[in-house]
């Protein structure tokens, strides 16, 4: 039985792909992850006994990732490299652990992928793009310069690099996504769209930063999943490309969609402090993904996607609930 080893396997998006792995192929999978604050070893739970294993480690530690790779076929099993710090609002607080994780421990385990010659799969992000014009014409595409703009993107572009180095140099058999902006269940209270929903079923209020004018390109995590499961059986070691589900909305219209959704005034929100550095628009072009790879969205509704995001959490309070008061608390100190 063919093995995927998923870094940041407790994670957001991570943990979905182990879920969709597990519905859509034969795999096992072994989780390596550190558990920090953004994993949730809930959302592995239920899984089938046998087919998944969770080990609790950094992908900084070299031996133990030498370990775990090197425990691999050089056939059929791969790495899938999801493990992050992910919230652009804590790396413009404290950059550090990013630096660690996102560039160090992509560097740790391109060292042991070469060793012991196991395929590898980089889940990387738009950010790494900078950002666009709201009229800008073009989209992303797998062409397009690097210019990121917070620490976060920054370490997300000296990852894809050195896996583009690795690739080149050494001959890592490496194909490498930059995705746009996920949502879905399990993702953290910190971000967007969980936040604003849990404010209301709190009792809170919305928080939009600045005017609302910015742009993101929603993907549903189903779909970002599917997408890195074609690439990894089908697509071209030291290929890059870009999965997107054409679902830009300006985050004014998102902020009013999900007061809609859940039955109040669309107007009823607060314009908070706005991101030092924020970025104005992603928009990905994923022509290369669908027309080499065949790969489509299933949700190709944004509004329905997140009405069932919405009732999840209202579902999940259990889940978000502990977490929310120190998220909020952390942002009143930032005036957002
Ligand atoms: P997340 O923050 O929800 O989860 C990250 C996971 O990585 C957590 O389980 C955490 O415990 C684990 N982790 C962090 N540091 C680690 C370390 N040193 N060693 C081992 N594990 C560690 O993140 P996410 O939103 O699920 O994002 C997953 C990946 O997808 C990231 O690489 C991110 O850059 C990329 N991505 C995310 C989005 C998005 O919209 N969320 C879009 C495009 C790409
Ligand atoms: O584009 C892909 C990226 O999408 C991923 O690489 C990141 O890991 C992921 O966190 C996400 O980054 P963003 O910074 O775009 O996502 P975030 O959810 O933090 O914010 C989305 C937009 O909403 C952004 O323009 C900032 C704004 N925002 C965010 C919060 C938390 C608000 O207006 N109010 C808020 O309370």
């Amino acid at each position: 039985m063919r093995t995927l080893l998923v870094t940041g396997g407790a994670g957001f998006i991570g943990s979905n792909f182990v879920h969709h792995v597990l519905e859509h192929s034969d795999a096992r999978v072994v989780v390596l992850d550190a558990l920090t604050y953004a994993a949730s070893r809930e959302a592995l739970a239920g899984l089938p006994q046998g087919r998944v294993e969770l080990v609790v480690g950094d992908v900084t530690d070299a031996a133990l990732v030498d370990r775990l790779v090197g425990g691999l076929s050089g056939e059929d099993d791969a790495v899938v490299h999801f493990a992050a710090e992910s919230h652009n609002d804590n790396s413009l607080n404290d950059p550090s652990p990013f630096i660690s994780t996102n560039i160090t421990g992509t560097f740790t385990l391109l060292e042991a992928l070469c060793k012991h010659g196991v395929r590898f799969h980089h889940v990387s992000t738009d950010e790494v793009y900078g950002d666009l014009a709201l009229d800008d014409p073009e989209r992303f595409t797998e062409t397009t310069p690097y210019r990121p703009s917070s620490p976060y993107s920054a370490s997300k572009a000296s990852a894809d690099h050195l896996v583009r180095a690795w690739v080149r140099s050494f001959g890592v058999r490496a194909t490498l996504s930059n995705c746009s902006n996920n949502y879905g269940p399990w993702q953290h209270v910190e971000k967007f769209i969980p936040r604003q929903v849990t404010n209301l079923l709190a009792g809170g209020r919305v928080k939009l930063y600045g005017s609302g004018a910015n742009v993101r390109d929603w993907i549903h995590a189903d779909d970002h999943s599917s997408a890195v499961l074609t690439i990894l059986e089908k697509g071209r070691a030291g290929e890059t490309y870009l999965v997107g589900a054409d679902g830009e909305r300006s985050n004014l219209e998102v902020v009013r969609l999900v007061l809609e959704l859940m039955g109040r005034d669309p107007d009823d929100f607060d314009h908070v402090a706005d991101r030092p550095g924020h970025d104005l628009r992603y928009a990905i072009d994923p022509t290369k993904l669908r027309t080499q790879l065949g790969w489509s969205p299933r949700f190709t509704s944004f509004e329905e996607g997140l009405a069932r995001t919405i009732d999840w959490y209202a579902a999940h309070e259990d889940w978000w609930g502990p977490k929310k008061a120190a998220v909020e608390a952390a942002y009143a100190t930032q005036g957002q």
